[in-house]
């Protein structure tokens, strides 16, 4: 139920209220998991050269990758790794020091690089590549490698954001239930 939760250098991650991490997770360091938060099979986080913030009721699907840059004299705060709240990020995705609003898809295999800035409310297709510093507007739909504005997201779109994170926390729900149970 809890995962691989380790400190580093004296810092141990921060675990919200109702989160769900698969037993084959890994977390270390400086990492938080706001409430509800879901966090699948075979998922590193790694928050050892800077932070992670994760917001309430997003989802980490399994294989993803979640990493940092540290602080050095070029670029003083380094790249932590912020994700607001509810956001889907799917399947075998790697996020590295960037930047990411509420309600936004990361579709499957995205690869999203350090200083990229994610508003709120995109959708991001499966095997796109967002370039380091990118910033991708929101309410829109970006897809390609590199990734190129495809088109405006569509009023169901938008209410799909949401209601994905919302799926994940129900099925959190069940799991940690069965967990229970055997
Ligand atoms: C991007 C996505 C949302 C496209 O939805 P869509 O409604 O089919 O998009 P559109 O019909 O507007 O297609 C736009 C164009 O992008 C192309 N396209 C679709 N997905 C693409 C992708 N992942 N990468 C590159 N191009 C893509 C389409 O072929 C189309 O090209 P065309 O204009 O030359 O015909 C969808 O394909 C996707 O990648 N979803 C991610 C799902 C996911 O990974 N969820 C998380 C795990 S549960």
């Amino acid at each position: 139920m809890n995962g691989d939760i380790r400190s580093f250098q004296g810092i141990e991650p921060m675990i919200g209220e109702h989160v769900y991490i698969d037993q084959s997770a890994v977390i270390v360091g400086d990492v938080s998991l706001g409430d509800n938060c879901s966090v699948w099979p075979l998922v590193s986080a790694r928050g050892d050269v800077n932070f992670i913030r994760i917001g309430a009721r997003s989802n980490i699907q399994d294989n993803c990758v979640l990493h940092v840059s540290r602080k050095s004299s070029r670029n003083p705060e380094g790249h932590p790794l912020v994700i607001g709240e509810d956001v889907t990020v799917g399947h075998h995705v790697m996020l590295h020091g960037c930047t990411i609003g509420a309600r936004v898809l990361i579709g499957m295999s995205a690869v999203i690089m350090d200083g990229a800035i994610v508003e709120n409310d995109v959708i991001i297709g499966a095997g796109s590549l967002v370039p380091p510093g990118k910033v991708l507007r929101s309410g829109y739909l970006y897809v390609g490698s590199p990734v190129k504005e495809q088109r405006p997201l569509n009023d169901e779109e938008l209410a799909f954001l949401p209601e994905s994170a919302a799926n994940y926390v129900m099925l959190k729900d069940e799991y940690a239930l069965n967990v229970h149970s055997v």
